[in-house]
């Protein structure tokens, strides 16, 4: 059976980003002319998902907002001759259903994904975190290609992957490939946030998985680990370490990862997708050219 859940954990505080995140989740913010989140969407959407559960936290109300149909909203548009803008509103009708549930004590990304288990129950699923945009305007179908080897494979669990500076590992999830690390490699381990001396490898979890619902067993005994959180990679571990197949898929050349979760990568996520905007990106350019000068 095709994979159509996806499970998008949303319920991180965003302290990184405060003060923007005092009043509203990261995952709202405007890259460009869109909400975060709603890239993450649109991703998933093409890549086949057709239900999505987001587990969600305190003051997280607007991604809900967001995706429902506004018929107040519409019908002001009509009223008021903006019709033109009602293609902005065109994923309300995505065909997509929306799910939500909270994640009540914030006890890290492994505890949010459990929180999911009463609704996925026993089929298979996609975990998307709500903070990061795959490739430029979400142009990847890295979850369709995670999707085909999964049932190719029979693989108990797909991750995305992507090379970041070996600075950087202190950040993510690093995988020890079990042989060379192909576009498709098999994992021998993983290690959530490493030093960058005990990281077996510079290929970081980007933000996109693939699982069996045997993970929530493996996630209802995983102690506390980096952080004092229960960590989603630590009972990917745990799966490794029983002996299931677990593959590590990499993003393509144009699949970078844009992430929210910092303003340093936010800005320039922010910069990347007002400059390719069709619309307002050339005159843009021709501003920043100004000011740089
Ligand atoms: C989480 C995961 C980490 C992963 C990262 C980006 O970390 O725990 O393994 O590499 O997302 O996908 P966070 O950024 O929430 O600290």
């Amino acid at each position: 059976m095709p994979i159509d859940l996806a499970v998008v954990p949303v319920a991180g505080q965003g302290t990184r980003l405060l003060p923007s995140t005092k009043s509203q989740p990261k995952e709202m913010l405007p890259v460009g002319r869109k909400p975060v989140v709603q890239y993450v969407v649109e991703e998933l959407a093409r890549s086949g998902v057709r239900r999505l559960l987001f587990v969600t936290g305190a003051g997280k109300t607007s991604i809900e907002n967001h995706f429902d149909i506004n018929a107040e909203l519409i019908a002001f548009l009509r009223e008021t001759g903006k019709e033109e803008l009602l293609e902005e509103l065109d994923f309300e009708r995505m065909g997509l259903e929306y799910f939500y549930t909270r994640q009540r004590k914030q006890l890290g990304l492994g505890h949010a994904v459990l929180c999911a288990r009463p609704i996925v129950g026993n089929q298979s699923f996609v975990v998307a975190l709500g903070d990061s945009i795959i490739g430029m305007n979400a142009q990847s179908a890295i979850v369709a290609r995670m999707a085909e080897q999964f049932e190719k494979a029979r693989a108990e669990a797909v991750i995305a992957f992507e090379e970041v500076p070996r600075d950087d590992v202190v950040q993510y999830g690093i995988a020890k490939p079990r042989a060379g690390a192909r576009d498709v490699f098999e994992l021998a381990d993983i290690i959530e946030k490493p030093s960058v001396a005990e990281a077996p490898s510079n290929l970081a979890v980007a933000a996109r998985y693939v699982f069996r619902p045997g993970i929530f067993d493996l996630l209802a005994e995983t102690r506390p680990g980096k952080g004092g959180e229960i960590q989603l990679t630590d009972a990917i571990r745990t799966l490794i370490h029983k002996g299931g197949k677990v593959l590590g898929v990499r993003l393509a050349a144009g699949e970078r990862r844009f992430d929210i979760g910092n303003f340093e990568s936010y800005f320039r996520a922010f910069c990347e997708f007002a400059l390719a905007d069709p619309r307002y990106g050339p005159d843009l350019r021709e501003y920043m050219r100004q000011l740089l000068r």
